[in-house]
């Protein structure tokens, strides 16, 4: 009998700031694609949790990350969202700053206020890509992005890469949700007859293959298995929910990738990029116009439902619930992933319990 996790833990600011400083700084975060930094000085900024950062195609063609905070008083290099600069002005009194992140210009500045200038440069974050998806990572110690995916790239090399296909466009969602109401809702499909009327009745539940795979911490639905003997379907495809907050759809004819962007204990936001090829997509039978808009009604049934879960999670009422292992066996894993990376706060809470 698998108990689920507290209720606390899904609404409360301390866990939240926990997370923050223990658990996300850790883990490489998907925050924009390669399309969008295509040319030398095409940059993107966001705030990641609570830090604000900045992505930078360098001169040499070379992606930069940095926080997007100047050296002076901790002034705004640039504004959130896409854009495309030469050198970094502070926005507050106008130090210069390179792609590389060196100081370059003090206006009006006595030099001997300034010290050295190589140690007043941009403080860098690590930026690394995969299949034309931007991630960063705030942890110096923490390994590389090609061993945070663990098995995911094998996977995907069964699938067309992004390069291969067509841009269809970004969707962002906001939610009020924990991240962990909509991961335990991602890693299982036993809500989907009841939330997803339309997707439910378009494909057989117990054809799909899920397994947790410990090589890169996610739960993997192979949508193309068949539990029968006659595995002649045509299409094939895969769904990744990774911890904490990646998922991956790939299918022959289409590809979107979703990060779940934490903002506070009770709020999400969530991006997706979506990709399609329209003549495997015709093949098949599949107008590709229809591919995201589809994909868009399955993703806000998940956030109507998750939000009403997050009321009741909130409402300090709900006494813990079970899961079970075989309708369930990914939101165990992804509840096991959540009790290591909370250890030390669970045990506590749970040992005197
Ligand atoms: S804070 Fe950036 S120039 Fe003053
Ligand atoms: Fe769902």
């Amino acid at each position: 009998m698998s108990a689920t996790l507290p209720h606390r833990y899904y609404h409360e600011t301390e866990i939240y700031s926990y997370e923050c400083n223990h658990v996300f700084r850790s883990h490489w975060w998907l925050i924009g694609i390669e399309a969008a930094l295509a040319a030398p000085g095409d940059y993107l900024a966001l705030n990641l949790m609570k830090w604000p950062l900045v992505i930078i195609r360098d001169q040499a063609g070379d992606l930069r990350g940095f926080y997007n905070l100047c050296r002076h008083r901790a002034g705004p290099l640039v504004l959130d969202g896409t854009g495309h600069c030469r050198d970094f002005v502070c926005r507050y009194h106008g130090w210069r700053y390179a792609c590389s992140g060196e100081l370059l210009k003090a206006p009006g500045f006595e030099a001997d206020a300034v010290g050295d200038p190589a140690q007043m440069g941009l403080l860098p974050v690590r930026v690394q890509s995969w299949n034309g998806l931007v991630f960063v990572c705030l942890d110096d110690a923490a390994p590389d992005l090609e061993t945070w995916l663990g098995d995911i790239p094998s996977i995907a090399a069964r699938f067309d890469t992004t390069d291969g296909m067509q841009f269809d466009g970004e969707a962002r969602k906001s939610a009020r949700a924990n991240w962990k109401t909509y991961g335990d809702n991602s890693c299982e499909g036993y809500h989907v007859g009841m939330v997803h009327r339309a997707l439910g009745s378009s494909m057989q539940r117990e054809s799909v293959r899920i397994d947790n795979y410990a090589n890169g911490e996610f739960v993997g639905f192979d949508v193309s298995y068949s539990a029968g003997d006659d595995d002649s379907r045509a299409g094939k495809g895969f769904w990744i929910y990774k911890f904490p907050g990646l998922l991956l759809h790939f299918a022959d004819y289409a590809f979107n990738a979703e990060t779940v962007l934490p903002l506070a204990a009770d709020s999400i936001e969530i991006r997706r990029w979506f990709w399609s090829n329209a003549d495997k997509a015709a093949a098949q039978g599949i107008d590709n116009a229809t591919i995201r808009p589809n994909s868009e009604q399955v993703m806000d049934e998940d956030v109507s439902i998750c939000e009403l879960v997050q009321r009741n999670l909130a409402s300090g009422i709900y006494p813990g619930g079970r899961l079970s292992a075989t309708q369930e066996p990914g939101t165990l894993y992804f509840q096991q992933l959540v009790r290591a990376a909370l250890g030390d706060v669970l045990e506590a809470e749970e040992g005197g319990a």
